[in-house]
């Protein structure tokens, strides 16, 4: 298929592209910052842009990756926010609809159901968090306009049949987490996944598998992560000694850490379930916390990457900008 992905110079996108390519898709980038999968360079905002590149490419199918994201907070105005994420969501959902594309999949993010009691861990039990959890409270302009953007997908599908997937993604940066320093990046990410993380490989199979199965299911809204080791009876004691819960799963944990110089977490206040995805999209993340205990216990690389030198590529372009003015 003829497909559009939006973000193709990003983090996922250059895993993403390569990847469609390799299932015979003919792969047409879009980005506000330049990169090796990117043909065409501007905004999903730009509605203009979005119907040319349709009508030029003749295209058949949308993966829309391109984003800001939670750490553009701190570089953008709302405004951008709303312009990008949900303007440009608009264009390329009206785009789709109008060239009657029956597949289009929309990278969304877990982070809009995390509210300010949860950031904060103002709760005493780990929340258990499927597709259902609600009502939803997004505590910052990322998650509102990813919210808003998610509505859009419903509306589209609604008004005009088009097919859409949403993926709530959990986490696969590979930077440093730009809120934490309690232990080292490769232990922060190792423990998030048991509970809220994937391999960005993991992220593009997912939508890989969404793109398949668009057109089957109408609309669905899967919560993509590791498969986490942990039930429903879990969450009180979660959230008081996770660690105590995690060695009860795994015995070896706590020598295999100590051995990397790693700690478990003490706390873990949250719980993203990708049962769903397994079910609907017949997808199921390869990469879970057992991977990385075997990896550990073998010898063997870790089977993620944690790159604390990482810059969105439109940061690079601004970076470029300013040093040539
Ligand atoms: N990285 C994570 O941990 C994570 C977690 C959940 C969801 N997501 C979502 O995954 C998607 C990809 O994120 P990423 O980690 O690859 O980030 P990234 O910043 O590396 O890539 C995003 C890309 O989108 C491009 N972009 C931004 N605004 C655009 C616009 N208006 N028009 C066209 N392109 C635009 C950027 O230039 C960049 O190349 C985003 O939608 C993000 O919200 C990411």
């Amino acid at each position: 298929m003829r497909v559009l992905l939006t973000g193709s110079s990003g983090w996922l996108g250059r895993f993403l592209a390569p990847r469609l390519r390799e299932d015979g898709h003919e792969v047409t980038g879009l980005d506000v910052a330049p990169g090796a999968d990117t043909q065409i360079l501007g905004s999903v905002a730009d509605r203009a842009l979005v119907e040319r590149t349709f009508a030029d490419h003749g295209i058949e199918a949308v993966i829309h990756s391109g984003a800001l994201h939670k750490p553009d907070i701190v570089r953008y105005k709302r405004q951008a926010f709303i312009d990008g994420n949900v303007t440009g969501t608009l264009n390329l959902l009206e785009a789709a609809a109008a060239a009657g594309n029956d597949r289009f999949v929309f990278t969304s993010t877990t982070s809009l159901m995390v509210s300010e009691a949860l950031h904060r861990g103002a709760l005493d039990r780990a929340l258990w968090m499927t597709e259902d959890y609600g009502p939803l409270e997004p505590r910052n302009i990322y998650g509102v306009t990813k919210l808003a953007a998610e509505q859009l997908c419903r509306l589209a599908h609604r008004e005009h049949g088009l097919p859409v997937c949403i993926l709530r993604t959990s986490r696969f940066f590979p930077e440093e987490d730009d809120t934490r320093r309690d232990r080292s990046g490769p232990n922060i990410k190792a423990n998030e996944f048991l509970n809220r993380r994937l391999t960005v490989e993991d992220a593009a199979e997912a939508h890989v598998a969404a793109l398949a199965r668009a057109p089957v299911l109408g609309f669905g809204t899967f919560i993509v992560s590791a498969p986490p080791p942990f039930s429903p009876r879990d969450c009180e004691a979660l959230a008081l000694d996770a660690a105590a819960v995690v060695e009860r799963y795994f015995p070896d944990a706590p020598r295999l850490y100590a051995g990397a110089g790693w700690t478990l977490p003490a706390r873990i206040d949250r719980v993203y379930v990708p049962a769903a995805a397994e079910a609907g999209l017949g997808f199921r993340a390869r990469t879970d916390f057992a991977s990385i205990l075997e990896a550990i216990a073998q010898g063997r690389q870790l089977p993620f990457v944690h790159d604390p030198s990482y810059v969105s590529p439109k940061e690079r372009a601004v970076e470029g900008e300013k040093a040539t003015c």
